[in-house]
């Protein structure tokens, strides 16, 4: 869900919209926004699981300190999705524990 026309904040400027890849799946985002953002708004609440007990985690802080949102994205893990800005055709993966180096191929337009 998006927050389109905010009663403070005022109506969401016109942005650019692209397309990323979350785990196989093309997912709607927009210019400047966060991968979290785009991906909390497609629905997707799950981020990545803990290491020892698998248990899923998503946003916590929203500022880059506490690494709850880290995914894999285009190949490197422990990226913190809640200040990354998404760029089009991002490869992304819910990342599981602590991650895995991936050589990834992203088809650019
Ligand atoms: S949610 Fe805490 S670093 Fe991203």
């Amino acid at each position: 869900m998006r927050v389109y026309d905010h009663p403070i904040l005022g109506k969401l400027p016109d942005r650019k919209e692209i397309t990323i890849l979350v785990d196989g799946k093309k997912i709607k985002a927009y210019e400047d926004e966060t991968i979290a953002t785009a991906i909390l708004a497609s629905g997707i609440k799950t981020l990545r699981y803990t290491s020892e007990k698998h248990e899923p985690r998503g946003i916590f802080c929203a500022i880059g300190q506490c690494t709850d949102c880290v995914m894999e994205v285009n190949g490197q893990p422990n990226v913190r999705t809640c200040i990354t800005p998404v760029e089009e055709n991002m490869v992304i993966a819910t990342q599981q524990g602590l991650g895995t180096w991936r050589k990834v191929s992203s088809k650019k337009k």
